[in-house]
């Protein structure tokens, strides 16, 4: 895992976003998987933003969904799905067709899994993943404890998920299940980027900085992968040696 510490959350943005242009502008068929979530927000203004001044082009790029809160759907404001419309695929127009997402609200979440795990079959592997990180060390919704041999699953969230994911909803959700990519998705991702800022974030980052891999903190997966990359603001990074 390559790990840099850039001096603020402006910085890690702009460094994540040149990242992904970049791997965009050599292989513009690219399959990317984009996390929800605050962190990765101004990295897709940027996104955007070069894609308008036409430095990028995401037109024949596809799109696969991470992970999303069991029940919800793009009608639900704060749901992954309303999010990732909202910031990435209606500015970058994305037509519908290049994008897999995960129906939350379907009555067979098993079939669903199926689906989701067969387009990545056919269309991947996955070219680049962006991931934020949970206070608890959680990629997608790969909770401490999963099984790294997981392909898209359904699992119950975490408590601590359950309590921090109010914040993306304007009312009291029941935010009990989550459907996910799973490690093994990640793994096999050929760039993994995980992104981290402010110093909430601070004492999960030592932990992954510093512990080996164990899946009581799933971010620590990202060990096991040739291609990965860590890359942080100085108040994630602050209770590390990384400079
Ligand atoms: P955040 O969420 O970007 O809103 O901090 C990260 C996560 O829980 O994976």
């Amino acid at each position: 895992m390559i790990i840099e510490v850039m001096y603020n959350y402006s910085e890690m943005s702009i460094k994540t976003a040149e990242f992904i242009i970049e791997m965009v502008n050599k292989n513009p068929n690219a399959l990317l998987c984009l996390a929800g979530g605050d962190t990765p927000i101004e990295t897709y203004r940027l996104l955007v933003k070069a894609s308008k001044e036409e430095r990028v082009d995401f037109s024949q790029c596809k799109f696969v969904s991470l992970d999303e809160w069991v029940g919800l759907d793009e009608n639900d404001e704060g749901s992954c799905k309303y999010f990732l419309y909202k910031e990435i695929f209606k500015p970058l127009n994305i037509n519908k067709e290049n994008i897999c997402f995960f129906n939350a609200k379907c009555g067979d979440l098993q079939k669903e899994c199926k689906r989701v795990d067969e387009f990545i079959f056919k269309n991947g592997p996955i070219d680049i993943i962006l991931l934020g990180i949970g206070v608890n060390g959680h990629l997608g919704f790969n909770e401490p404890g999963i099984d790294f041999e997981n392909y898209c699953h359904v699992l119950k969230l975490d408590k601590n998920t359950q309590t921090v994911g109010q914040k993306y909803f304007n009312k009291e959700m029941k935010l009990e299940y989550g459907i996910s990519l799973g490690i093994k998705h990640i793994l096999e991702a050929k760039t993994a980027i995980l992104i981290a800022n402010g110093e909430k974030k601070a004492n999960i980052i030592k932990n992954l900085v510093e512990k080996d891999v164990t899946n009581e903190i799933p971010a620590t997966a990202l060990k096991l992968h040739a291609n990965s990359f860590l890359f942080l603001d100085s108040d994630a990074a602050k209770l590390t040696h990384i400079k």
